[in-house]
C-alpha cells in the first residue's frame, strides 16, 4: 500500500466461482467480469456439467453473459460421479480450456447429490487424469451425519484426501476451500502438487458471525465457517505467502427466499465485492504486499497458465454495500449488504 491508501495488482483470478445457468448466470457474471480476468467455474448445476460437450456448452453462455467489450475468461471443471468414464480425462484436456474434475463425495454441499459414493469408483479416472496432468479439485469434507459438522474437513484429510494423495503421487489437487488449522497443516506440509484455494469469508469471519444477534442465514456456507483459531491459522498461512495458496472465492448465489428459509441453502454470495473483500483481509493481517501473488499468480502458476496482462487498482475508500441485487424473478442479497466495505476498485487496465 502507499501513503494515499492504494495497491495496484495484475490482473487477478478467481478459482473457484459458482455462476449457475440461464437468468441467474446472466445475473452475477458482470460482477465477476468486472474484477477478474479469468475464473474456475463450478460444474454444480442441474443436471451437473459432467462430461467434456457439456461444459463446452455452458462456456458459451457464460461468455454470452460477459458484458461487451470485458476480457473474461472462463475455464471449466467437470462434475466427477461414480460413472464418469476414465476416458473423459483426455477428451477434457484436449479441449484446452477444461482445468480439471471437481471432486463433490455425494451429499457434502448444495447440488452434490450426483457426487461420487466412494472414491475408489472413481481410481480409473484418477489414474488417467494423473497422466493427463489436469487437476482434482477436492470439496474436502466427510458426508457422515455423526460426524460434527466442524470436524468434517480434518477427518476428510485423514481418511480420504491423505491417502489418495499418497495413492496417487504424481496426482494435482486443489484441496478447496480450505477452511482449518489441520488443512493448513496438511497442505503445506503435502508433497509436491497439492494446493489450496482460500475464500474472503473464511479469512474475515468465525462461527460466532453465523449467530450474530440471531441466526445469520447470508453467513452460511460450506465448508461452514470455524473457530477463532482456524481463521487466524488461515491468515497466518496466507500472510506467510505460500504459493500453494490462491484466490477461489466460491461465491455461491442462491435467491434471497432460498437463503432466508426453514432449510436454508449453503453459498455465500461475494461477486460484487470479492477483491475488495480479500483487500480488507489482507489489510487486517498487515500483508496487502502478499496480495497480489495471491490473488494473481499462484493459481496461475499452479495450473501452468500464463498469469495475466493488465492492472486493477484498488482504493483505501468506503462504500456501501446495495441490500440487495436483483437476480431473475428474486433478489440476490451480497455479502455485507447494507455495510460498508472499507475498500474500493478504482481503475481496471486490460492489458
Ligand atoms: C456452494 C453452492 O452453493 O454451489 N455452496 C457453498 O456453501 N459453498 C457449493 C460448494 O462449493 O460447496
Ligand atoms: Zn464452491
Amino acid at each position: 500500500m502507499n501513503a494515499s491508501g492504494a495497491v495496484t495488482l495484475r490482473r487477478p483470478d478467481d478459482f473457484h466461482l459458482h455462476v449457475r445457468d440461464g437468468e441467474a448466470l446472466a445475473a452475477v457474471v458482470p460482477f465477476s467480469a468486472a474484477r477478474f480476468a479469468r475464473a474456475l467455474i463450478m460444474p454444480n448445476l442441474r443436471p451437473p456439467v459432467r462430461t467434456t460437450a457439456e461444459a463446452l456448452a455452458y462456456r458459451q453462455r457464460i461468455l454470452a453473459a460477459v458484458p461487451a467489450g470485458a476480457p473474461f475468461t472462463p475455464l471449466m471443471s467437470l462434475y466427477l460421479t461414480d460413472q464418469t468414464p476414465a476416458e473423459e480425462a483426455e477428451r477434457a484436456r484436449e479441449s484446452g480450456c477444461i482445468l480439471g474434475f471437481k471432486l463433490y463425495p455425494a451429499g457434502a454441499t448444495t447440488h452434490s447429490d450426483a457426487g461420487v459414493t466412494d472414491i475408489r469408483a472413481v481410481y480409473g479416472l484418477l489414474e488417467r487424469l494423473q497422466e493427463t496432468g489436469l487437476a482434482l479439485q477436492v470439496h474436502g469434507e466427510v458426508t457422515d451425519p455423526r460426524v460434527d459438522v466442524f470436524d468434517r474437513e480434518a477427518r476428510f484429510i485423514d481418511t480420504v484426501l491423505a491417502p489418495l494423495a499418497e495413492r496417487f503421487a504424481r496426482l494435482r489437487i486443489v484441496f478447496e476451500h480450505i477452511t482449518t488449522r489441520a488443512a493448513v497443516e496438511f497442505v503445506l506440509g503435502a508433497r509436491e502438487g497439492i494446493a489450496a484455494t482460500v475464500t474472503p469469508q473464511h479469512l474475515l469471519m468465525n462461527r460466532n458471525a453465523l449467530f450474530a444477534g440471531g441466526i445469520r442465514p447470508h453467513h452460511y456456507c460450506l465448508p461452514v465457517l470455524k473457530s477463532e483459531a482456524d481463521r487466524e491459522a488461515l491468515c497466518a498461512a496466507v500472510r506467510g505467502g505460500s504459493p500453494r495458496l490462491f484466490l477461489g472465492t466460491d461465491s455461491a448465489p442462491h435467491a434471497r427466499s432460498a437463503k432466508e428459509s426453514a432449510c436454508g441453502c449453503a453459498g455465500i454470495f461475494s461477486a460484487h465485492a470479492a477483491l475488495e473483500l480479500y483487500a480488507e483481509a489482507f489489510e487486517a493481517m498487515g500483508a496487502l504486499d502478499r496480495l497480489e501473488a495471491f490473488a494473481a499468480h499462484h493459481g496461475a502458476d499452479f495450473y501452468g497458465l500464463p498469469r495475466n496482462g493488465g492492472r486493477v487498482r484498488l482504493v483505501k475508500t468506503a462504500w456501501d454495500v446495495p441490500p440487495s441485487y436483483p437476480f431473475g424473478a428474486g433478489e440476490l442479497i451480497g455479502l455485507r449488504a447494507g455495510e460498508r466495505i472499507g475498500w474500493r476498485i478504482a481503475a481496471v487496465e486490460e492489458t
